[in-house]
């Protein structure tokens, strides 16, 4: 097992409406007050990172939405630990409008911004927004050459490209990022095309909820993967994590998000989906099995099964580690006091049993 703590994210919640698509109370805000005082509490809690989301339009929910780099800028601003994680999509953004806005954001912050290349699900958002759609292994293809190109912006002078989708020219970004050797590169997606681009360019793999044995197949394959590339790519599990004093109370909050889901919007959700992993080649990626108590939090949270008490989740946390899991990316019902409760009642029983595993002879 790695000798690396395992690292925390957070869900920014840039969006409107939570991360479940239900009637339960969900004490969050999309608002930049509320969204300061958060990264602030999970900087003091021991997060070392928070995800900032890309949205264009509302659809199924999500009803209003600040933009991610700028989002990401601010939070940066009112913490001094915390990295965040600015959600660009390729199509609206150019890589070299998001290498140089990233640069200087990096530099007025003391080298904490990263980027997480999106690919795209949403083709109603695209059309609203005058982007054509491309078909689902093109999107990845266009992801690669993206990031390709970032990379090559932020650490060569005179960069020349010629791709199928963007082409550069003698192009020297000055200055340079202050992070060496260049903000960390994070992707979304589970599929096959997504899996094959984590194993040749991302620094790190976001996945969705899954099972243990669901990770597990993914991480091998890019394992071995990106062993052929010679590339060292880290992993990213998402989580909708409920941890309460006991395990019934934990429970009954899964099942009040459940009962009280909105059926319209979690179909409409999925039908939007259907665009995504389903729709892949070889019809794995995310969402592709979806069942409907899946769909009701937006990226399969429930299915990594952190719900419960603090010492079941840091049990199932440190297990999650032991097959190959370096970051857990967590969302919450109420943020603010969840975050705090994680921080105070989870991550040091995780910490306690990483030292202990660690202790262990070989
Ligand atoms: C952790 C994570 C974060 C994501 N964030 C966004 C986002 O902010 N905006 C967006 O449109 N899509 C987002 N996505 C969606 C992915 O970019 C991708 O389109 C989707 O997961 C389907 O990928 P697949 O077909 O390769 O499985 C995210 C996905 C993951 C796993």
């Amino acid at each position: 097992m790695s000798s690396e703590k395992i690292k925390f994210a957070y869900w920014v919640p840039n969006v409107s409406g939570g991360l479940i698509v239900s009637n339960i109370e969900q004490r969050t805000s999309y608002d930049f007050d509320y969204n300061r005082k958060l990264a602030q509490i999970a900087e003091q809690s021991g997060f070392e990172y928070a995800l900032s989301q890309i949205r264009f339009t509302a659809g199924y929910g999500a009803e209003y939405q600040h933009e991610s780099v700028s989002f990401s800028h601010a939070l940066l601003a009112a913490t001094t630990k915390l990295r965040v994680i600015a959600a660009i999509l390729p199509g609206p953004w150019d890589p070299v409008v998001v290498a140089k806005q990233l640069t200087t954001i990096d530099i007025l912050t003391g080298g904490r911004i990263a980027v997480n290349v999106v690919s795209g699900w949403f083709k109603g958002e695209f059309q609203a927004i005058g982007q054509p759609w491309l078909e689902h292994d093109e999107r990845y293809r266009r992801s690669e050459e993206f990031i390709d190109v970032l990379k090559g912006i932020w650490t060569t002078d005179n960069f020349s490209y010629s791709g199928d989708f963007y082409r550069f020219h003698n192009f020297t970004l000055k200055p340079k990022p202050l992070q060496q050797p260049h903000p960390e590169v994070f992707q979304g997606g589970s599929s096959r095309a997504a899996r094959d681009m984590a194993s040749r360019v991302s620094n790190w793999y976001f996945t969705n909820g899954n099972t243990v044995d669901g990770i597990k197949a993914q991480i091998d394959d890019i394992k071995s993967k990106a062993a052929v590339h010679n590339h060292k790519v880290k992993i990213g599990v998402n989580a909708f994590i409920i941890a309460r004093d006991t395990e019934a109370e934990a429970k009954a909050v899964l099942a009040e998000i459940i009962e009280k889901a909105n059926p319209e919007a979690v179909n409409a959700f999925g039908h939007e989906v259907k665009q995504a992993g389903a729709a892949s080649p070889e019809g794995e990626g995310n969402w592709a099995k979806s069942t409907f108590e899946d769909l009701v939090q937006y990226n399969d949270g429930f299915k990594t099964n952190l719900i419960g008490t603090p010492q079941q989740i840091a049990e199932r946390i440190v297990a999650l580690k032991a097959i190959g899991v370096d970051l857990i990316l967590s969302g919450f019902l109420h943020f603010q006091e969840e975050v705090a409760y994680f921080g105070e009642k989870v991550l040091p029983l995780v910490r306690e049993l990483e030292a202990q595993q660690t202790a262990l002879p070989a």
